[in-house]
């Protein structure tokens, strides 16, 4: 059977990603460039100069891309694109480079949801996995249970109501200026400090397998004025391990509540904050006793990048989800 060589283009937050798959699970280039030196100083993603320096990077990166691979254009079968979740004007970007290299090249295109994506970067990282299973998705700006039926069938399970672990993760981080992405600097200082120093509030919100962070992050906050206010000294390694592991409490238990009770043997963890490394022994230990097999993509592929958008489109593109140029940017677009 012929080769199906998928090129896709992630552009829906501040990382600027070209890449080209072989049948979809085989990386021939994962090009990413980061912003986040440039939003380092604002404590976050500024929106509108996101899409700015996506319009800068996008052509060196595609062109990169191309270069790894070493393939000519007339090689590639389809173009996939992000068109949501994420900031509208950063999503557009890459949207209308896509639409403009399907059109001009004269291959399908596929729109694909950013958080398939991160599901499907777990399809990249183990060649053997296949649906269904349980994943949970925890990034920046989402927070989901979701049972895989099939390559292109999800149901939510459960989800935030509030904030988003990495959300949380970055928020804390903020207020003990230390700096952002808050995810990784606080999974780093955690190793140091004592997870059981300060007993911070976990939110189980009774049976369900939604969650919540929101109450967590006043907590954290309560205490750092609280400790300010009475010249106490904070540590924040312990502030962080203990923050830390209130947050990947909950997400575990819940994962592993879902897999027991709806008879899964497997849970694939994706997204930015599935590279934490204190969920990843959590859950792992968790599922040890259970006999549920963890599985997470590498730390390249759990945060934003383009693979994963080309794994997903090339599941898209063998089920015959085709767009055209009508396919608009959809900030709010649900899973
Ligand atoms: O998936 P991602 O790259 O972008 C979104 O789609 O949001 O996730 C970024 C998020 C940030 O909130 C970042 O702080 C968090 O993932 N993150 C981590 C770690 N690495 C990245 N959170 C906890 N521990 C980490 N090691
Ligand atoms: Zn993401």
């Amino acid at each position: 059977m012929k080769d199906i060589i998928t090129l896709s283009m992630e552009s829906s937050c501040d990382e600027t990603a070209v890449a080209i798959l072989k049948n979809g699970r085989e990386i021939l280039a994962n090009i990413v460039s980061t912003q986040i030196e440039l939003h380092k100083k604002f404590g976050g993603v500024v929106p509108e100069v996101a899409s700015r320096k996506h319009i800068e990077n996008i052509d060196a990166v595609f062109q990169e891309a191309i270069d790894t691979a070493n393939i000519e254009l007339e090689d590639i079968d389809h173009i996939s694109v992000t068109y949501g979740p994420g900031l509208v004007g950063a999503l557009l970007v890459g949207l209308s480079y896509a639409k403009a290299l399907a059109f001009s090249l004269n291959k399908p295109l596929v729109g694909v949801n950013h958080m398939q994506g991160h599901i499907c970067a777990n399809y990249i990282e183990h060649k053997d996995l296949k649906p269904p299973f349980i994943t949970l998705v925890v990034s920046g700006g989402h927070t989901h249970l979701v049972e895989v039926k099939d390559y292109n069938s999800y149901e939510i399970l459960g989800r935030t109501r509030d904030d988003a672990s990495g959300e949380a993760f970055d928020k804390i981080a903020r207020a003990m200026n230390l700096g952002y992405p808050g995810g990784p600097i606080i999974d780093k200082l955690a190793k140091l400090g004592n997870k059981k120093a300060i007993d911070f509030p976990r939110a189980y919100i009774d049976d369900s397998y939604d969650f919540s962070f929101s109450g967590l992050k006043s907590a954290v906050l309560n205490y750092l004025n609280g400790q300010k206010m009475k010249n106490k000294e904070i540590v924040v390694e312990d502030v962080a391990a203990s923050f830390q592991e209130a947050v990947v409490e909950v997400l575990a238990t819940k994962a592993i509540k879902a897999a027991l009770e709806k008879n899964y043997k497997t849970i694939a963890l994706s997204g930015g904050v599935a590279a934490n490394s204190a969920l990843r022994e959590k859950i792992s230990q968790m599922g040890k006793k259970h006999d549920i097999e963890i599985k997470y993509p590498a730390l390249s592929l759990c945060t934003d990048n383009a693979a994963m958008i080309g794994c997903a489109g090339y599941y898209n593109f063998i089920n015959c989800k085709r767009d055209d140029m009508s396919l608009n940017a959809v900030p709010n677009l649900k899973i």
